[in-house]
């Protein structure tokens, strides 16, 4: 059997493309082909090719607005890798919806909220504004709207009274790098059903 190629798409120190690489392995139908970022500087990179997992690099800055023509060039390592899933993971750039199009039902993304509560940034910090109980990360399918695709996986913490947006950050990661794998092998495996972490 040959494996899915799955391609992780970062901007930073990637600790999520670190759990996604960890898990497949072994009887997993799923491979890593590519670690992707728009930053030469992000610290996942390094990670990456010290597991023996290809880099590449397609800095947005220099398309400054243009949006179309830094995905036109972000497509290339994705093609030529011959990618057939993609996993953002901490990547910051939003995406058009002439991108994601290209992608329908083969891109996730994770995000550090409870879904639909929270889309886009600062979401620690909100949740703890809000007074909320409990907070946690989703795994969503990426469409054109952001942070909108149909969910895939939910993992919940409780907020604590003594809580920052940095040690509820810190306790919301720790589920991310539990709930990443699991939802990407069972989207290897065709299972759509959510899954929620207890
Ligand atoms: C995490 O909070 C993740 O939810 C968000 O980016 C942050 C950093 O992720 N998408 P990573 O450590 O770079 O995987």
């Amino acid at each position: 059997m040959s494996h899915k190629r799955v391609a992780i798409l970062i901007s930073g120190g990637g600790s999520n493309m670190v759990a996604l690489l960890g898990s497949m392995t072994g009887d997993h139908p799923a491979r890593p082909c590519l670690v992707l970022s728009n930053d030469a500087g992000a610290g996942g990179l390094a990670r990456a090719a010290e597991r023996g997992v290809a880099t590449a690099v397609i800095d947005h800055k220099p398309f400054g607005a243009d949006r179309a023509a830094f995905e036109a060039e972000l497509v290339k390592p994705l093609i030529a890798a011959r990618t057939d899933i993609v996993c953002l993971a901490g990547f910051m750039r939003v995406l058009t919806a002439g991108f994601v199009g290209q992608w329908t039902g083969r891109m996730l993304n994770i995000h550090p909220s409870l879904l639909p509560k929270y889309r886009g940034l600062h979401t620690h910090a909100r949740a703890l504004d809000a007074g909320d109980a409990e907070h946690g990360c989703t795994v969503h399918e990426v469409t054109p709207e952001l942070d909108d695709g149909p969910i895939l996986g939910q993992a919940r913490v409780p907020v604590r009274s003594d809580d920052t947006p940095q040690t509820l950050a810190a306790r919301v990661l720790v589920q991310e790098h539990r709930l990443y794998p699991a939802v990407l092998r069972r989207f290897c495996d065709g299972n759509r059903e959510p899954l929620l972490l207890p």
